[in-house]
């Protein structure tokens, strides 16, 4: 049985998740991020997440290259920061408000949750690879999260 790339993204994008900025540094000390909605907790012993990047990604060489990145989870009111992030040949960073790490990576102002990884594993994937992260340090704050569902921005009803 097959499916056609229609078939799986309109399945696919039934499944709602939250959204997310994952950062981390470039070799030449750039910072680097991009919007990634393909993330997921993994493990609590130990504590692992993932993320699922695309090989043609601008941020790929640097988040398979670096020692570890930073998720920052989206709330609803950061949806110019997961379109931001998502735009192609521009400084995504500018004009954003955000702090340092320990480890010197962008952590955005405002978030419902930071986590803080080192890179544990990765895992090939047809056209994208799978980071695994363990999770040095996390902190949340009260919100309600941005979501992506079917191809577009959505938010919780109560
Ligand atoms: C809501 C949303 C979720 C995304 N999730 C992912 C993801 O999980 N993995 C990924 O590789 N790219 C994801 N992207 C695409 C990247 O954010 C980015 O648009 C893409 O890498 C193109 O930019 P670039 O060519 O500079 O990398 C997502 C984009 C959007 C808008």
């Amino acid at each position: 049985m097959s499916v056609t790339p229609d078939e799986f993204r309109s399945v696919l994008g039934r499944f709602p998740s939250g959204v997310t900025v994952v950062t981390t540094k470039a070799g030449d000390g750039s910072d680097q991020g991009m919007t990634v909605s393909a993330f997921s907790s993994v493990s609590l012993d130990p504590p692992l997440v993932l993320i699922c990047i695309e090989k043609t990604a601008s941020a790929y060489n640097a988040l398979t290259a670096a020692p570890g990145f930073v998720v920052n989870i989206l709330s609803v009111s950061q949806e110019q920061i997961a379109r931001r992030f998502s735009i192609v040949d521009i400084d995504r960073f500018e004009g954003v408000g955000y702090s340092r790490s320990p480890n010197g990576l962008a952590v955005l102002d405002d978030v419902l949750g930071v986590i803080e990884c080192a890179t544990f594993a990765m895992h090939d994937a047809g056209d994208h690879t799978i980071i695994v992260g363990e999770v040095e340090a996390a902190r949340a704050q009260n919100g309600t999260p941005l979501l992506y569902y079917r191809g577009g921005y959505a938010q919780l009803e109560h």
